[in-house]
This record gives structure tokens, sequence and C-alpha cells, in this order.
């Protein structure tokens, strides 16, 4: 059966306290919307309507930007769930399948959960919504049950009884029905309740009041976490942080501290792969079997080969590709390079926009000069070269393979295959100057203290 996915992402969030619409605001390097997001695409939804409203441009760009397939809708005044999913009417009007809603602001509805929302609906109940067993029910709208266990209705709290506030099975927000369904019956809702809002909830009433079974599956708590403060932000961090830690490990990975790694939404760490303390990766990276993080490195936007050792306090910056087992050690900076297999940059270097060739080893203090103050140059190391310590690279400069710099070198001139490129200037030895110059020094000290 095909399914749509309608994510609400109107509302302002006022809680935030904030500028940035609040559906933009990041858990693990992806605003809130984009996790909703590859929560649609977990089952493979064909179509992904956003419904946008406060700050409209910029929620449709971010969902654009991460799928181009996306399609927006504007609510311009947000008058309730209901009215949110009907924006999405006009788009899903050629859609045949199902549609399931999302928040915007929920970003940890995981795959299995929608799966069995999916499953539910292939058993013939016409509507099925998601809830979960409230800690505190306090605001949430409340499932009420019918003695056959299926879902009769759904109350918000502002407009339940004393008895159906009782209840401790809550709404997610999250629905499912078929297209024709769901639209059919958002057209009967109106906003007769304490909010004077057209509620999504009221679906349920609706279908029953025309004889269609409707089902209620649970999910844990956690998972229909939504974020309405920065507070809330915090804890969704936490809770995506720990998810990723334990998937990780479940997966082949050894974190000797998993609670001080941090981890990006799409990172992908392959197996037998080592990360120690304190390692923090931003958006884009994967690791291959067998490498090494050591600890406190940083890694955004890279590419890190089967058995390379990164770090200890290596930073691995967007387009660095390390090699094969090659080494970045500490205090060493990768950005836009290409690291050969085996080629070692083990100490206090810059490598930037540069090729460096198989089992090259860059000596300690080795800097790329790449950018002249308006554009930047690349540096080119062939493979086995060896690249004194202290050599500055002026680029654009290519060193041949087998070739050497020696250390100091302020590099400006392209050296060949196998050759030794000196550029420092070169050393001259004074016999016994050294002593004959200290001892100047000190009897015109020892002169000017018997002055005084
Ligand atoms: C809603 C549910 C409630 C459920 C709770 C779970 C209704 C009527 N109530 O209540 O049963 O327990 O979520 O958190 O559906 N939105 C729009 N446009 C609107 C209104 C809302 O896009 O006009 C979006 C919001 O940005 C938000 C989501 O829909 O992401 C839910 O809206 P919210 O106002 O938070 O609903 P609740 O009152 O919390
Ligand atoms: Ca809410």
């Amino acid at each position: 059966m095909p399914v749509a996915v309608v994510i609400l992402a109107a509302g302002q969030g006022s809680r935030m306290k904030s500028d940035l619409p609040k559906v933009l605001h990041k858990v693990a390097h992806a605003p809130l919307l984009v996790h909703a997001m590859r929560a649609a695409q977990s089952i493979e939804a064909d179509r992904i309507v956003v419904v946008t409203g406060h700050g409209g441009a910029a929620v449709a760009k971010a969902a654009t930007d991460y799928d181009e397939n996306a399609l927006i809708v504007t609510q311009e005044e947000q008058l309730g769930t209901a009215h949110a999913v009907k924006q999405a009417r006009d788009v899903l009007a050629d859609f045949d399948g199902d549609v399931v809603v999302l928040y915007g602001d929920t970003p940890f509805i995981r795959e299995e959960t929608l799966q069995d929302i999916l499953s539910a609906r292939q058993s013939g109940a016409g509507i099925v919504v998601l809830g979960f067993e409230a800690a505190e029910p306090a605001k949430y709208g409340r499932l009420v049950l019918n003695a056959e266990g299926g879902l009769e209705r759904i109350v918000e709290a502002k407009d339940a009884s004393p008895e159906q506030l009782a209840i401790t099975l809550c709404n997610s927000g999250v629905i499912c029905a078929d297209r024709a369904t769901m639209f059919d019956l958002i057209e009967a809702v109106d906003n007769k309740n304490k909010s004077e809002e057209y509620y999504l909830t009221d679906l349920v009433g609706l279908a029953r009041s025309k004889g269609l079974p409707c089902a209620a599956i649970t999910c844990p708590e956690a998972e229909t976490l939504g974020v309405n403060s920065r507070v809330d932000l915090a804890a969704a961090e936490a809770t995506f942080q720990t998810r990723a830690r334990l998937e990780a490990m479940e997966n082949g990975t050894t974190l000797p501290a998993p609670e001080t790694v941090h981890f990006a939404y799409d990172t992908y760490v392959g197996r037998d792969v080592v990360i120690e303390q304190n390692v923090v990766f931003g958006p884009d990276v994967t690791v291959e079997s067998g490498a090494h993080i050591r600890a406190f490195s940083h890694l955004e936007g890279c590419h890190v080969s089967e058995a390379a050792v990164i770090g200890p306090y290596a930073r691995l910056r967007p387009g660095a590709e390390i090699g094969g087992g090659a080494k970045v050690g500490n205090f060493v900076e990768v950005k836009a390079a290409l690291v050969g297999t085996g080629a070692k940059i083990n100490h206090l270097s810059y490598v930037g926009d540069a090729e460096i060739g198989q089992d090259a080893n860059i000596g300690a203090g080795t800097i790329t000069c790449n950018y002249d103050g308006v554009f930047k140059h690349k540096t080119i190391i062939g493979a086995r070269a060896f690249i004194g310590s202290n050599t500055a690279l002026v680029a654009p400069v290519t060193i041949g393979d087998d070739a050497m710099t020696a250390s100091g070198s302020v590099v400006t001139q392209d050296a060949g295959d196998g050759d030794l490129a000196i550029a420092r200037a070169k050393q001259v030895n004074k016999t016994g100057l050294a002593l004959r110059l200290m001892n100047k020094l000190r009897a015109a000290k020892a002169a000017q203290s018997k002055d005084k």
C-alpha cells in the first residue's frame, strides 16, 4: 500500500524564545523537521508533505534542502491540527494509499512503530492512532477505548470529564487513515470545543459514528517526546545520543566511554571500530571497519577508511578523505584533502586542499599554505614522499613520488620524483664565537651592577 506522510510544522513554538522556527532547531546536527522526514523515509513514504506556517520560507527551504521531492503547503492561520492536515488535501488529491500524520517537533518515532501502525491499518482499522502510557497525562488528549479494546474517541484534556482525565493512555498525535477517509472526515470537523480549534483528534469519533473500526497501538513515551522548549531540546539531544551510542555498540563498535561520544544524525560507523573518549562527530562522517578514533578528536564531513588511526586530538574537516591504514595524529587538522593509504601525518600539521600519496610521511609541523587571501591553491605530494619537519608548502606546489623536503623548508617550487628540495638558509658555523659573545655580555652585566 502506498504511503504519504504529512508533517505538521506550522506552529510557532513561542516557548523556544527564538527567532528560528521551532522545527529548525537541531538535534544531533539536523533540524527537528529532518528527523521527522527521516522517520517518513524509513517507511519509504511515496510522498512527504510539510505543512508550514510560522517561518514558512525557512522551513520550506530546510525541507527541500533535505529532500528535493518534499511537497510544501502553507497553513496561513493556525486553526488547529485538522485544519493543518487539510492544507495537504490538494497535493494528495490524486494519491491512492494511506496517509500518516507526524509532528515536525517530535523527532523520535521509530520505523518499527510506524510499521506497526501500517500493519494495524492492513488488519482492518479505518483509523489507527499511536498512543502511549503517559507518566503525566496532564495536557494530552486521552484515548477512550471501547469494551472490545477498540478506539472509540479521543478527548482533549481541556474538554475532558474528570472520568476521562483519569485515563493515562494518551494521544501522541500520530494518526493514520486511507487518504479518502482522512480528508472526507476532516471536512466534517468543526471547532466547537474549549479551544475553538479544528481538532484532528475528532476524526476518531466521526469515524466511529459511521461504523468504521478504529485502533490504538502504543509505543514507549520517550518515542513520542515533543520539543517545546530549550530544556526539551537538550533532553531530546540526550535521548538521541543514548540511542545512537547503543546502536553503535550493538552494531560492533567499541566505545570505552559511550556517554562522552557525540554522534550526528547521519554518522556511519563500520564494525570493529574503536571510538575513544570525548570524540565528537559533526554531520556526514563515515568511519570504515577497524578504524580507531582516539580521544578528543573532532570529525565532520569526512571519510575514514579501514584501519586508519585518527587522533588523539585530531580534527578532520569537510572533504578529508583518509585512506586505509593512514595515521593522522595529535593536533593535526585535515581539510579537503586525500590522504593516501598508509600515509602518516603524525604531529602538529595543517593539511588543506591537498593530495598526499600512498605511504608518504608528513613531518611534524608541516603546513600547506593553501590560501593567498583570495584563492585556495592545491598541494600535491607523491607516493612515499618524505616531507621534513616544519616544511611550509606554498601552494600551488607538487612534490614528486619518493621526493623529500629538508626540514624547515619553505617550498615554493615543484620538486620532481626522487628529488630533495632544500629551501632554507644555509648553516654557517663560527668557531668559538658563542663563547666569546657570552663572555663579553657577562662582563658588560658585571660592569653595570658595579656602577649602581
Ligand atoms: C495535540 C493533540 C493531542 C495530543 C498532543 C500530543 C489535537 C487536537 N490534539 O495537542 O491529543 O495529545 O498533540 O503532543 O490534535 N500544528 C500546526 N497547525 C495548527 C496546530 C498545530 O501545524 O494549526 C502543529 C504544531 O506545530 C505541532 C503539532 O501540530 O507540531 C501539534 O500541535 P499542538 O498545538 O502542540 O497540539 P496539542 O494541543 O499539544
Ligand atoms: Ca504539543
